[in-house]
């Protein structure tokens, strides 16, 4: 592993701006192998290099992976000038910089939400030929028919000529209203919502419950996240079936 400047490490493990882990620093407050390091600029190696900060060993973590409970009416994205986005629901001690959501649910949906600041980890999740499932959970208004599975199956047309990848479909709950399971790899604009419209019917609710073989942690609460250990993180990338 390259070494790094030591104000950038810290810097990058959320312990403050540039600026402050370098008064820290200068201050004496970090040390490494157990000898106080007052240059900012000093090299080291986080992964290999034992490094506390006022006494403490330093986790080092090279990206973050969290698991949010994303409730309705927050805008999937790192920020916004005008809405409420997924970042900013973070509590401070989940804040990264160059943090951001794993793909895109819509302002309504809620659900399973990974933000990363990995960029390739968000990229295999999201590309297509990486055979992650997502499986969301549709409130309908209309029940389902046989026919709808089928084509879910084949590849659902929408509106526009575009054809899906073929899709999961089965129904957890029956009724006028049904619930009804859906696992897709790949995530086209509104594509639950428009998957339906394309079999007649309409999607009252959605939420996302699983990606790959990762479930939404049932103890976070609406609006909740937490960290993902690495094992976690990885399920994303488990192939499962429905
Ligand atoms: N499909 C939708 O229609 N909306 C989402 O947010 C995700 C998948």
């Amino acid at each position: 592993m390259a070494k790094e400047r030591l104000d950038k490490i810290l810097a990058s493990q959320n312990l403050g701006s540039r600026k402050e882990v370098g008064a820290m620093i200068r201050a004496g407050r970090a040390a490494v192998h157990g000898t106080a390091v007052k240059s900012p600029a000093q090299k080291f190696d986080p992964q290999a290099d034992p490094i506390t900060v006022d006494g403490k060993p330093l986790n080092f973590k090279r990206h973050l992976y969290l698991m949010l409970n994303k409730p309705e009416g927050v805008l999937s994205a790192s920020r916004d000038p005008h809405a409420r986005t997924v970042v900013d629901l973070l509590p401070p001690h989940l804040q990264r910089r160059g943090i951001f959501p794993a793909g895109r649910l819509d302002r309504d949906t809620r659900g399973l939400l990974i933000l990363t600041d990995d960029g390739g980890f968000a990229h295999r999740m999201l590309a297509p030929k990486s055979h992650v499932t997502k499986w969301y959970e549709a409130l309908l208004e209309s029940p389902v028919q046989e026919q709808d599975v089928l084509r879910f199956r084949r590849g659902v047309e929408l509106s526009d000529g575009m054809i899906c990848l073929p899709a999961e479909l089965s129904v957890l709950r029956r009724g006028d209203h049904p619930i009804a399971l859906v696992g897709l790899r790949e995530g086209k604009f509104h594509q639950v919502k428009r998957m339906f419209a394309a079999c007649e019917n309409h999607v009252l609710s959605l939420r996302r419950v699983r990606i790959g073989g990762l479930f939404l942690d049932p103890q976070l609460e609406e609006g909740g996240a937490r960290e993902l250990e690495e094992a976690e993180a990885a399920r994303v990338f488990e192939r499962q079936n429905g």
